[in-house]
């Protein structure tokens, strides 16, 4: 069955002695875009990541491999997904430097021709590449899921499911609630987490990237696709007083269009007026949660760390649970 340009296959999750809903629905092949996603997949990568959480011992994949491709540099991704393979009972394989693999500059094969060969000696591939577009050439040829960990500026679709999953936990959920965006709203994150608000219902969508930004089109046609009202304001302190939850971005995220071998260093000095501090969350008295991908630099300031607004390292806690989620739905399709 097609869906959008992915296919999806039956699927049915048989574990003996785990209570792991059965989903009404088919599981997806690869992950590749966020769009590519119903709203009966992002709740079941929901339930299926706090059935995780509680403690349910998952479908034994202890046979399984997971094959982990990091073309750039990552340590929440990476990590996390070899966490979460490691607490379902498969095996992380890889390589600690992918240019030292055969598809690196010099030797060049192709992402077509690595992704057929590593294909056929694992069960699922995460990839993360400078290339937007690279996990789906990797899935044109690839013998087994295939999981886009972010390919340059294009997208990073589980980061947009974890984002989700955290801002339910803290919110309840996202219905009628305003979320605001800081930082640079250029990057991948923005562009999938955009995909999966259309299933959330916020009452509005707050930007507030430095001036020298613009939205990127292709979100503000998403936006406007999905009837979802937004703003640009240029203080956060008035998203800190008028919204409910905010989603930080560094304030430039260029580095992620480089190869893994450039040592391209992007600017992080973020503007006062971006930046968040214990200081302006005492003045403005506000409950907004924070929310943020990491890595972070200078955008929230530390001290914000111990304050009950700070979301964003339960938000990587949160992440595990996801990847499993996300990994056993492929892996057991
Ligand atoms: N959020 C995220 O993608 O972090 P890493 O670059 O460390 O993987």
């Amino acid at each position: 069955m097609a869906f959008g340009s992915f296919e999806y296959f039956d699927k049915s999750i048989s574990a003996p002695g785990v209570r792991l809903d059965e989903p009404a629905h088919r599981a997806p092949r690869h992950i590749l875009s966020a769009n590519q996603f119903t709203i009966d997949d992002v709740d079941d990568f929901c339930h299926l990541a706090d059935d995780f959480e509680a403690g349910f011992v998952p479908t034994q994949l202890n046979r399984r491999a997971v094959a982990l491709l990091f073309f750039q540099s990552s340590t929440r991704t990476r990590l996390g997904f070899e966490a979460a393979t490691v607490a379902l009972g498969a095996h992380a394989i890889g390589m600690d430097d992918m240019s030292a693999s055969r598809s690196n500059a010099k030797i060049g094969e192709t992402l077509e021709d690595c992704a057929a060969v590593i294909s056929r000696l694992c069960d699922a591939i995460v990839v993360r590449h400078h290339e937007p577009g690279a996990a789906a050439r990797m899935a044109s040829t690839a013998d087994a899921p295939v999981i886009n960990a972010g390919d340059g500026w294009n997208e990073h679709p589980t980061q947009a499911l974890i984002d989700i999953y955290a801002l339910r936990r803290g919110l309840g959920s996202l219905r009628g609630k305003s979320l605001a965006f800081g930082g640079d709203p250029r990057g991948r994150v923005v562009r999938s987490l955009m995909q999966l608000l259309r299933f959330e219902g916020p009452r509005e969508i707050v930007f507030c990237p430095p001036d020298k930004y613009d939205i990127p089109a292709d979100v503000l046609s998403a936006i406007a696709e999905f009837q979802i009202p937004h703003r640009r304001i240029s203080n956060i302190d008035r998203a800190l007083i008028e919204c409910d939850a905010i989603m930080m971005a560094p304030y430039d995220m260029s580095a992620i269009g480089e190869p893994g071998s450039s040592n391209y260093v992007a600017p992080h000095e973020t503007p006062e007026a971006y930046t968040i501090t214990p200081e302006k969350i005492e003045r403005t008295r506000s409950t907004a949660l924070l929310y943020h991908p990491l890595p972070r630099f200078d955008e929230i300031a530390p001290g914000c760390d111990r304050l009950p607004n700070a979301m964003y390292f339960e938000q990587v806690r949160l992440s595990k649970f996801m990847r499993m989620a996300v990994l056993h739905r492929l892996l057991t399709r």
